[in-house]
């Protein structure tokens, strides 16, 4: 069971870390051939950097559109973010200069998880109570929404009810990378949650959830307002041009 949770991983992390890596590449060389920042818009490059870290760090946009699926989705993603990082432990020593960082984020890591399920479990609730929301959404809008809720929720249970050997797990993981592959414990809650973080990670590079990176490359939110004082030439474009 250990051998094939460690070949899960293994392909697993690298269908996430090169599907997402070919998708970004993708993002970054399809045209914007026109000029379409939602308005008002920075006119500098500065006020775009700006405007981005509102975005993503404050749901900005989403603020100003609707109140209760930017509290929910913003408990979420900051909780998901913290539980991230608190998860670091697993894969990274004491001797490491970000190690401190991992340590003092534990305690809040462990209230970001219940934020992170609560989050959830609201996007989930405006799915299936807004009966516009409902109208638009696809099985696999759920489909993601239930296997996030199944891994926090699976987490927080062996967080305070099924007890893991937290240590075995991270040899396992110090192991995986250096093929000397260490035992997994063999507790039913932990070898769920991570089997199905191996199935987020195996599609994620085919997922809505590639908005992460895709934020970044949207032409509405990265583009400058200047269309008067440069013109604006996608890049095919200007190789016709020349
Ligand atoms: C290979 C990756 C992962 C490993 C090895 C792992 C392992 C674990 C372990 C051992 C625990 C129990 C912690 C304890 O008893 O103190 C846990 C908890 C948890 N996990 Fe994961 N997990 C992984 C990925 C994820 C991902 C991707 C998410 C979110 C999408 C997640 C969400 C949670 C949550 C919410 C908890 C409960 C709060 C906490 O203890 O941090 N895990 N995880």
């Amino acid at each position: 069971m250990s051998t094939f949770y460690a070949i899960l991983f293994i392909v697993a992390t690298l269908v996430l870390v090169v599907g997402v890596a070919r998708r970004v590449y993708l993002y970054y060389k399809v045209p914007a051939p026109l000029k379409i920042p939602t308005t008002p818009a920075p006119v500098t490059r500065a006020g775009v950097v700006l405007r981005m870290f509102r975005e993503v760090v404050f749901f900005e946009s989403l603020f100003k559109a609707t109140k209760w699926t930017w509290l929910f989705g913003w408990m979420f993603h900051i909780g998901l973010a913290l539980v991230l990082v608190r998860h670091l432990r697993y894969f990274m020593d004491d001797d490491n200069v970000f190690w401190p960082l991992v340590e003092l984020i534990q305690p809040f890591g462990v209230y970001a998880g219940f934020a992170m399920v609560l989050g959830l479990l609201g996007l989930l609730g405006r799915r299936i109570l807004v009966d516009r929301v409902r109208y638009i959404s696809a099985p696999s809008d759920y489909a993601m929404l239930l296997l996030l809720i199944g891994i926090g929720a699976i987490g927080l249970a062996i967080k305070f009810i099924f007890r893991t050997d937290i240590v075995a797990v991270k040899s396992f993981f110090d192991g995986l990378w250096v093929f000397d592959w260490q035992d997994l414990p063999m507790d039913a809650p932990l070898l769920i949650h991570l089997g199905l973080v191996a199935i987020l990670f195996l599609i994620f590079p085919v997922s809505k959830l590639l908005h992460a990176p895709g934020i970044f490359f949207s032409p509405s939110r990265n583009q400058v307002d200047n269309p008067r004082e440069v013109r604006h030439v996608a890049d095919w474009a200007r190789k016709l041009e020349e």
